[in-house]
Formats: structure tokens, sequence, C-alpha cells
């Protein structure tokens, strides 16, 4: 190691309580893409990075329009043109706080408490995009960058990145770059560094059931009138077979197989049934049976309810037939699975059972493709001995059951892959009340990233 590798190092334990201070500060921004109320936090994360980034003593700083929720960009080309450009992708929205009342501290004002951090985005993915900035800071206060950067952050990645395909080939000369480090993804546990090759893509659904015009006497109407809330139920329950299979017609057409090589990587994974029954405290799993549960995570399909709406459910008990029902569905797709197909296999499957007694309709609210990065890539093995350096052990490969839209629109759009890493863990409650972050690897993801800017050079 270089002594300027070594004072890189030193700098960011130096360093280390502004690292944590600046996290503090952009978790105090509620920048929740999907609500409406929080557009002006959204602009304010926005200018908070574009600050930090000139800070930093990027050049060309700029908050860019999209459709929705504004992209920062800045970029340091100092490193000069033979050596490789590093676009850093990072995501500054983050989901809703509800249910807030689950929440032990403030979401928004991020509180230590031992080794963990608790606040909203603190693990998705404040905390990752801070680690880039603390890592980069660390070398150029130092020795001055081996690598040529450029920052993508965006702010529409919770709600399915939906400005992005038509922004990536607008920017496309000033977005060009080798790869991109995209700190979005995670880790298994604290001391099994992952680099993740693989991601699900998304089909999301809003399903309307309609029955009468207005809510009725369940006494007076019941048994003449079709109850919505069953209709839907019902409807909803007929999309899965009794052994976890899903029913909506061509579902499966185009999965692409697991090959034998990979279903025999993935029994090695630490992530047994064990592992999922401890994660989420459930008796039993489900799903289907000749899957081990890590590849019907990361390499099958899936639909899910994720919310169901419907008549009386407040204190006591109102006899009453409602009008409507809606459910919120949701698919995690798989190569080479394309979430508009999935949409028009959802409509059929109500076009052909729907009753005859209720008026429906399904509304596509968002749609992700999903992404397979090539893990021969030379900086993914920078990553490997990266994190090898920091934690003694070379990272396991996983394909990763969430999604993360832009992967697969930067190798469509400006042929680049993706290095799919991160400092989240299984237990961060991502997306759920209490999130939280694990400060000794957020240190040490730091210091990976250190690693890896001196590797590519
Ligand atoms: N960081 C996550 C996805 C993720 C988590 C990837 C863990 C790998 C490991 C990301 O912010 C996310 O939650 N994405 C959404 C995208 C969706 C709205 C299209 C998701 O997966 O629900
Ligand atoms: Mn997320």
């Amino acid at each position: 190691m270089s002594d300027a590798h070594q004072e890189a190092l030193e700098y960011a334990k130096k360093n280390r309580e502004r690292f944590l201070a600046d996290l503090k500060e952009i978790v105090a921004i509620p920048s929740v893409s999907m609500q409406d109320e929080h557009r002006d936090d959204i602009l304010r994360a926005a200018e908070w990075l574009a600050a930090r980034l000139t800070g930093l003593g990027m050049e060309n700083v700029q908050v860019l329009a999209t459709k929705k929720h504004p992209v920062v960009f800045g970029e340091w080309k100092g490193a000069g043109e033979n050596a490789p450009t590093v676009l850093i992708y990072g995501h500054y929205d983050v989901q809703p706080v509800d249910p807030l009342n689950l929440w032990d501290t403030n979401p928004y004002d991020a509180v230590q408490k031992g080794d963990l951090l608790f606040g909203r985005g603190t693990s998705d993915m404040k905390g990752q995009a801070i680690a880039t900035m603390s890592a980069v800071e660390s070398i150029i206060r130092t020795s001055g960058l081996p690598v040529n950067v450029k920052w993508l952050f965006e702010g529409e990645e919770e709600m399915g990145s939906p400005s992005m395909e038509a922004f990536l080939p607008e920017h496309k000369d000033l977005l060009a770059a080798d790869f991109c480090l995209n700190p979005d993804a995670g880790m298994i546990a604290p001391d099994k560094p992952t680099i993740t090759y693989g991601l699900r893509g998304l089909a999301y659904f809003d399903v309307f059931v309609w029955g009468p015009d207005h809510d009725l006497h369940s006494g007076l109407y019941g048994g003449t009138v079709h109850n919505p809330a069953q209709a839907l139920i019902e409807l909803v329950a007929g999309m899965h077979d009794e052994k976890g299979g899903i029913i909506l017609p061509g579902f499966y057409d185009s999965v692409r197989p697991v090959s034998a090589e990979e279903h025999a990587d993935m029994e090695k994974l630490p992530q047994n049934e064990a592992f999922y029954k401890k994660q989420t405290g459930v008796p039993e799993l489900w799903g289907e049976p000749d899957y081990l549960p890590v590849e019907r995570v990361g390499a099958r399909p899936t639909l899910e309810v994720n919310g169901i709406l419907s008549g009386y459910t407040g204190e006591g008990s109102k006899t009453v037939l409602p009008a409507k029902a809606m459910a919120k569905l949701s698919c995690r797709l798989v190569p080479d699975q394309d979430p508009h197909e999935v949409h028009k296999q959802v409509v059929q499957y109500m076009e052909e059972n729907a009753p005859k007694s209720i008026q429906w309709e399904v509304k596509l609210l968002n749609a992700a493709p999903t992404a397979i990065t090539d893990r021969d890539l030379p900086a993914i093995q920078s990553m490997a001995r990266a994190m090898e350096m920091v934690w003694g052990n070379s990272p396991l490969f996983k394909r990763e059951g969430g999604s993360i839209p832009v992967v697969a629109y930067l190798q469509d759009i400006l042929g680049a892959e993706s290095i799919l890493c991160g400092s989240g863990l299984p237990e961060d409650n991502v997306h759920a009340p209490n999130e939280r972050m694990h400060l000794p690897t957020w240190y040490k993801f730091i210091n990976a990233l250190i690693h890896f800017f001196y590797d590519l050079k």
C-alpha cells in the first residue's frame, strides 16, 4: 500500500464524526419522492448534495431538471484521458415513513444508539451516498484522485425512476463513463462483504373493484349483491396456485431458468431457511417448494399484495356491504420478463376471471426492468480485492430480490455495467419503521471504497 493510500485511510478515520454529521444533515431532509407534500424537501436535498459536491472540488455541478424530481450531477476529470471514469450513482429520495407510530425515534432526526444509527434513509441509501462522498473526499484531501469521477444522484428511485429512461439519452455525453459504482445494494452479514450481480424488476398495480353505486345495509342487500371486497379477495386469491406458483396467463413463458451451476452457487450462500426465519420471525417459510429460499428471492418472480382496502375497519361492528374495494399488487420480475407484458397478463386474468357482478380497473403505477450484471468486469475484481483488504475475506456474489431501475437503463442507454455493492444489512428495516444503519460496517465500507479507487488506477 502506498503512503498516499495509507494517508487517505487515516484521513477517513480522523473525519468519521464529520462524515456522520453529514449523514445526519441529509437524513433531516424528508425527501420522500412519492408524496407531493415533500416536493420542496426533494429540492432541498438536491441542493444540499450539489453544495456538498461543490465543496468536494467537483466541477460542472448542476441540478438538472427531469419530468419529476431533479438529478444532481458533478464531475472531476483531473486524472486525465487515460484514466478510467467512474460514474457514481446514488438516490437521495426515501420511502414514506408510515406507519409513524411504530417508530421509536423521529425518523428525520438520526439518533445513534450504540453501533446503530436510526432514521429514514440511513441504510437505503443516504448512508451509502455519504460513504461515496466521504471516500472520495479522503482521497482528494490527501494525494488526489487516481481516476475521473462523475456523480449521478437521482430523486425518484423509490418510485421506480420514472424519468430516468428519458433523462439518460438526453445526457448521454455528460454521463459517459467506463462503468458505474452503485452502492444501493447491500451485504448478507456484517462479516460477509457482498457483490450483487442480479436485480429483479417490478410491475406495480392498483386494482379497483366497484359493486353497488353506494354502500349498502348488509342485512337488506346481503345475498343479492356481490360484495366487492369478497370479489376482490377471490380474484387476488386466484392468482396463486396452492404451491405458490402464479397463474397469470403466460407469466412464466419468458422466465430464464436458473442453471445447475448457479443453483449450486446459491446453495452455498449462508441464506438458508433458518436465516429467513430468523430475519422475519415467521413460524414457517412459504413459496415454490422446488427452489431454495434465496433462489426464490433472487431468481424467481413473485406476486404480492402490498395493501388492500375496503369496508369498515374501525371500532365495533358496522353492518355494511361496501361499494368498492381496492388492492395494491406488485410483481417482482426476473430476466427475461417485461413489466409491460405482465401488465397485459394481469388485465387478461381479470377479463377471464372477473364476475359480471362487478366492474374493475387495473392501473400500472410503475415498471422497473430486471438486470443481470457482468461478473467478469475488471472493476468488479477491483471491488472484490478492496473488500478483501477490509474484511479479510473475499465477497460473496448474489442475486438480490429488490429492484434498481437505473441499472438496466445504464446498460442499455450508456453501455455501462454497474458494480452493485453497499453496506446495508438484512436487519436494517429498510422501507419499514425504525430503519437503521450499522456504523462499524459503514466505516468499513468507506475504507473499501478508498481501496477500490486506488485499485482501479
Ligand atoms: N436499495 C433498494 C433495492 C435493493 C435493496 C437492492 C437491497 C439490493 C439490495 C432500492 O432503493 C429499492 O428499494 N428499490 C425499490 C424500487 C422499486 C420502487 C422500483 C424496490 O426494490 O422496492
Ligand atoms: Mn429502497
